[in-house]
């Protein structure tokens, strides 16, 4: 028995060696732009979102988060919110960015996105300038930026990818999962190598389970792509997070002492100390990315 807790011990500390848990929080850096994306959907990219924006802000962080799934609604049905305008009144003139964006809950700050492939429309160059100005402005007002997309290998959901700082794969243990996170991994990595691309294990039982997802995709990732993912964390499955859904309440805040919500602390901790991320190449604005992306015709 005490054998098993050393042992137990042990593989704790590795995973926190492994994934710098270790680390105190002094290096944080600002202006960070995470995109979070899935192949598969349902795998819980929104709530990681909502709740990692949630822990950001109570780190001190502020943190704007954007609803750019443009099939269903997203964090509405999450937070129970109908916003009244999104990003289609900012391209028609109607609103500038900063009047569409909503308090959310705990201190966030939400930009609902728009139906549609917006950035992939060839906007005119007035409104595409308009665009880039007001939402560098918003840009400039935020430590950290999470982009909360839908699922699968959209060439708009690639553009917000590879337009970010930091790409999380969210993933779960099943198979099917873990073959479209490598179809994404594949097709993020071929655009733009340099991106460092995180995954996160969603509804596993145990840090081993998770560790095994990661070990066994980045394996395949390393071989045949020559690239290699890297280990963010896991949230296990947790009745509370179906439980925050059901109640249109954010999990770290109905539930902030659940093990789905400590989990999500942690990881939102290493996200923010951005230890795995390269020094900021090009400070490039992220919608400047996404029309570069656009013209480079991302996921074609
Ligand atoms: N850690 C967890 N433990 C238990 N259930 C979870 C967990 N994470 C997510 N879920 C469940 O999975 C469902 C889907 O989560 P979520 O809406 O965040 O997924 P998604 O990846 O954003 O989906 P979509 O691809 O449709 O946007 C939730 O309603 C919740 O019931
Ligand atoms: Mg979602």
């Amino acid at each position: 028995m005490v054998d098993e807790q050393i042992l137990n011990l042990r593989r704790q500390r590795e995973t926190e060696r492994r994934t710098g848990l270790l680390r105190p929080l002094d290096e944080s850096r600002g202006g960070l732009r995470i995109t979070v994306t899935s192949g598969k959907g349902g795998v819980g990219k929104s709530n990681f979102a909502l709740n990692t924006a949630i822990a950001m802000a109570g780190f001190g962080k502020k943190v704007l988060l954007v609803d750019a799934d443009t099939n269903l609604a997203n964090l509405d049905l999450l937070l129970g919110i109908a916003p009244k305008y999104n990003l289609a009144d900012v391209v028609t003139g109607n609103k500038t960015m900063k009047e569409i964006v909503f308090p959310g809950p705990g201190g966030i700050d939400i930009l609902p996105g728009a139906s549609g492939d917006i950035f992939m429309l060839g906007l005119d160059e007035q409104v595409e300038n308009r665009l880039l100005d007001s939402f560098t402005e918003l840009e400039e007002d935020h430590d950290v930026i999470i982009i909360d997309t839908g699922a699968g290998l959209s060439r708009q959901i690639i553009s917000y990818a590879v337009s970010a700082d930091d790409v999380v794969i969210v993933t779960s243990q099943e198979p099917t999962s873990r073959a479209d996170a490598y179809a994404m991994i594949k097709i993020i990595s071929q655009h733009r190598p340099t991106l460092p691309i995180h995954l996160l294990v969603n509804m596993v039982r145990s840090a081993d389970q998770a560790m095994d997802v990661y070990d066994g995709l980045n394996l395949v990732v390393q071989t045949f792509l020559k690239f290699s993912v890297k280990y963010l964390g896991y949230i296990p499955f947790d009745p509370n997070v179906m439980a925050s859904v059901a109640t249109q309440k954010p999990l770290m805040i109905e539930h902030p002492r659940s093990s789905a919500a400590v989990a999500i602390r942690m990881t939102a901790h290493k996200l923010l100390r951005g230890i795995n991320a390269p020094p900021s190449e090009e400070k490039e604005s992220l919608l400047s990315r996404m029309f570069n992306a656009r013209e480079r015709d991302v996921g074609r």
